[in-house]
């Protein structure tokens, strides 16, 4: 293939992924036989097809009941529910004596049990990067609630990394009269930067409890839980194996998960709980933060999945990515216009250290305007071209990126007709002439050199 040579002689270790093609061949043979390039791994990662066989031939062969019972069947989906749990902790290397799992349906889902039951109070602090997914940002909403004060710390352009010297300034002022949390992302979603994961037992060392949110790291990266310590660690596995999806976790720390009052309880959570004597008694955590009845026949697919991605192994996943998101930096960074202008400006790091699977952009035309993301999307499309485009659910990375400013947001929304509801169209019209989103190609554990080459001849068409 054209450029391989070239590829290979810049990324020698490409060659060690050998067993990825083969893999891609014998379990992702959909995407070459349907044509599908798929660029979209931090959106969703894919499933192997032998993950669904053998979920399918473990419900085709037992009988699971609820597990809030003691029957035969009942205890057979606990006994799985239990063992994947199990693995969960295993797969982080988090030692059960230390870590609980608590089962969720996303990352989302995980977050928000951390954010409505957080002892935020008048006087604490929830200090969060500006890079951070909306279902991080929300949380805010319970900090505002409940009196505490919200900061964000800025990204410094071009890298969107964090000051450190700022950051050490904000851990220092949390003082340590209240509940402070500091809530970060190990990767981003939207520039891929991967933040310092020393920067936990900085806040800890400052007296603040650390959310960490892995979902976008954990998919190529190994997550060590006995080497780094944060207190909250909220996932969702389809994106780091694509099956099942409507399983989540957290990963809470048992000491700081003490912490958390939960402003309800429901059926699964409690020991006991009385009508008529308005009593009830939570149950011992994981089960006082589980809601209802878990996802039983979906969680044993996750300990398939975990098995999956075990028997391929994090560190060659790790490689690839490294490589091909390498080649990918370089083929966009060089392509220019006859006029001059750079086809693709890119968000976030340009080298491949400390950094994800993503490359967040956008494109301009040869006078220098950004190319509408829509209409990219759309000749993306069209292409069998699976790439993503907006702000990806990270508003304050956006808002970096592309250079929005606080005032020019402040106008927009204060405008009569936005007080209420505001359109996307609405957005785009009122910060008018500036690009209002990006778009983001991801790489993950099946791609290889063919699905990047696709990538850079797609953008290359854009020329003029
Ligand atoms: C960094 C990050 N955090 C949280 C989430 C939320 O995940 P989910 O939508 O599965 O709840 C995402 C999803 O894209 C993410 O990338």
């Amino acid at each position: 293939m054209p450029g391989y040579v070239e590829f290979i002689q810049n990324y020698p270790a490409y060659d060690h992924t050998h067993n990825l093609d083969e893999l891609r061949e014998r379990e992702y043979s959909r995407l070459d036989r349907l044509g599908q390039v798929y660029l979209d791994y931090t959106g969703a990662s894919l499933y192997a097809e032998s993950q669904v066989r053998k979920h399918q031939e473990l419900l085709a062969g037992n009988v699971f009941g609820n597990p809030h019972s003691s029957n035969p069947t009942s205890l057979a989906a606990t006994r799985l529910i239990e063992s994947t749990r199990a693995k969960v902790l295993q797969f982080f290397k988090a030692s059960p004596d230390e870590y609980v799992c608590i089962f969720t349906q996303n990352a989302s889902g995980a977050l928000k049990l951390v954010g409505e039951a957080y002892p935020f109070g008048k006087d604490c602090h929830y200090l969060l990067t500006f890079d951070n997914h909306n279902s991080v940002n929300g949380i805010r909403e319970y900090a505002h609630a409940k009196g505490a004060d919200v900061t964000y710390i800025p990204l410094t352009l071009p890298d969107m990394r964090v000051d450190e010297k700022m950051l050490a300034g904000y851990l220092e002022a949390g003082g340590n009269a209240c509940a402070n949390l500091f809530a970060y992302p190990a990767q981003s979603n939207f520039s891929s930067v991967q933040h310092p994961l020393e920067w936990i037992e900085k806040a800890h060392n400052a007296g603040w409890d650390v959310l960490l949110d892995a979902a976008a790291f954990v998919p190529s990266n190994q997550l060590d839980l006995s080497r780094w310590k944060p207190d909250f660690v909220p996932v969702s596995f389809y994106k780091i194996f694509g099956y099942p999806t409507g399983v989540g976790a957290l990963l809470a720390r048992r000491e700081v998960l003490k912490k958390l009052h939960r402003p309800w309880f429901a059926g699964g959570t409690i020991t006991v709980a009385s009508v008529q004597g308005d009593r009830y008694y939570l149950a011992e955590a994981p089960a006082a933060f589980e809601d209802g009845t878990l996802d039983y026949l979906n969680i044993p697919a996750v300990e398939i999945g975990l098995q999956h991605i075990e028997s391929i192994g994090l560190p060659l996943i790790h490689e690839r990515v490294r490589c091909l998101v390498g080649w990918l930096l370089y083929r966009l960074k060089v392509m220019e216009h006859s006029t001059g202008v750079p086809l693709a400006r890119i968000y976030g790091p340009l080298g491949s250290d400390a950094r994800g699977g993503a490359v967040t952009f956008n494109f301009f035309d040869r006078a220098d305007k950004p190319m509408d993301i829509r209409r990219v999307e759309q000749a993306a499309n069209e292409h069998n071209i699976s790439l993503r485009t907006g702000c990806f659910c990270n508003p304050g990375a956006g808002e970096i990126a592309l250079q929005i400013s606080k005032m020019e947001l402040a106008a927009c929304f204060s405008q009569p007709s936005h007080t209420q509801r505001l359109t996307y169209d609405d957005f785009r019209t009122c910060i008018d002439g500036k690009a209002s989103g990006a778009i983001r190609m991801s790489v993950g554990l099946a791609s290889n050199f063919e699905d990047v080459q696709a990538a850079a001849a797609f953008a290359e068409m854009l020329l003029d």
